[in-house]
């Protein structure tokens, strides 16, 4: 634990107390004993039978009590839609303002989502938000490096430390860690060798945690089609790096939600077991630009980039990001870590456990998926030159 807390650069460190003197909340700033974020959850001992009561609506009780870290970004939003609305209780730590998590306390009805504030590096913040809790899930990640934050510190070292102290705790019944689809430990991005580090970890000190390993995730507030339709509106094209030619398998990321529930309420089968989670299609870089043309009614307009130009393009954050002093923008699309980790095939592999393994069939993309796009439509939902009509602009006068 202390070899963790130094490399996460702990502001406190105490000596691991006993696990009778564990539990008792935070002393300062953050944590249920603060009056503003206090949680009116009951305690919870021991292993945990989890008391189901209801019907199984949101007004009813699972018996889950999540602490869902990472909740506040993209794929957090549907997964606590969802254990919300079959009874859970979800506690949300949060680090930045309290309106980061405000959006998920609707899912909910009073009192089910507790926003609870938290510092991930202080060591003693995270037990609070976990002290009640019978189940941990950690969404956290990024797939970029800031002036803060390492690549392995919130993809690898955050995450053993999440389940050295779950492990700690005594109570947890089940850990769920998301990683990612093609990370390895011998993966040219930084990025996959930070997440197949976390694996690691997180299977080391809990061996019977799970892990899901989504491919690139499609939804509203997606990090792939949104970029893309933005630059495409904003340049009239769209950079392809190498051919477009690469396969990946995006996946809807209700699905990714729903096979983390789906584990939860297994009989323990998903126990220790690693999930590779892809959609049902395998697509090209360059089939899936054409899916988002398709529904933003833009004429598809590529420029082919090729893989050492596009490094060249994406070089510059890298090489300043801790010699400037100030923030640099968040890379969209030239991300450089994100360039070498798609530079090969990433599609779910052949023997892998997969959705339906955990009895979720996934959506294919076409259709409601990425209906989202439609705000990206020149004109309105209903306008625009179109490829699904078959209107070549060059035809225009
Ligand atoms: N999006 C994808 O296409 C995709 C694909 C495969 C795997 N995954 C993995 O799936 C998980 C969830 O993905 P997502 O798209 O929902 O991620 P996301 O939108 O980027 O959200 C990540 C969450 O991690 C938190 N976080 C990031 N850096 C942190 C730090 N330094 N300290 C504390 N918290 C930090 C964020 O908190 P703040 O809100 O405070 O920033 C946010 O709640 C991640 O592990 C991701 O790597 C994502």
């Amino acid at each position: 634990m202390q070899a963790i807390t130094r490399r996460l650069g702990h502001h406190s460190l105490r000596p691991t107390p006993s696990l009778s003197s564990i539990y008792p909340l935070s002393d300062h700033y953050y944590g249920g004993d603060h009056p503003r974020y206090g949680s009116t959850l009951p305690s919870h001992k021991g292993t945990g039978h989890l008391v189901r009561k209801g019907t199984g609506g949101r007004s009813s009780v699972s018996g889950i009590i999540a602490t869902v870290f990472g909740a506040t970004g993209f794929l957090g939003r549907y997964l606590v839609q969802q254990l919300a609305k079959m009874g859970s209780q979800v506690l949300v730590p949060f680090r930045g303002s309290e309106d980061n998590p405000r959006h998920l306390k609707l899912m909910g009805d009073l009192g089910q989502i507790v926003p609870m504030k938290y510092d991930p590096r202080d060591e003693n913040s995270i037990k609070a938000v976990m002290a009640k809790a019978n189940v941990v899930i950690n969404l956290i990640g990024r797939e970029y490096e800031t002036r803060n934050y390492s690549f392995e510190e919130v993809n690898h070292f955050m995450a053993e430390q999440l389940a050295v102290i779950a492990k700690e705790h005594g109570g947890i019944t089940r850990f769920i860690q998301l990683s990612c689809l093609g990370s390895s430990l011998s993966s040219p991005s930084r990025f996959l060798r930070a997440k197949a580090a976390g694996e690691e970890a997180v299977l080391k000190e809990l061996p019977e945690a799970t892990v899901m390993k989504p491919a690139v995730m499609i939804g509203t507030e997606d990090r792939i089609l949104n970029p893309w339709a933005r630059f495409a509106k904003k340049y009239s094209f769209l950079p392809l790096i190498g051919d477009g030619s690469i396969k990946i398998q995006p996946v809807y990321v209700n699905d990714v939600a729903s096979a983390i529930i789906a584990a939860l309420k297994d009989d323990g089968t998903s126990m220790g077991k690693i999930y590779e989670l892809g959609g049902p299609d395998i697509y090209t870089v360059h089939e899936l630009a054409e899916l988002m043309y398709d529904m933003i009614r833009e004429w598809p307009r590529y420029v082919n980039v090729p893989l050492p130009i596009a490094k060249a393009i994406a070089m510059p954050r890298d090489v300043l990001l801790k010699k400037v002093p100030f923030p640099l923008p968040n890379p969209e699309i030239f991300n450089l870590d994100q360039i070498l980790a798609f530079a090969n095939d990433t599609v779910v592999s052949e023997n892998a456990l997969s959705f339906t393994d955990l009895g979720v069939s996934p959506h294919k993309l076409k259709g409601y998926p990425v209906e989202f796009l439609i705000q990206y439509r020149k004109g309105g939902p209903q306008f625009g030159s179109t490829v699904s009509e078959k209107v070549n602009p060059d035809s225009y006068p």
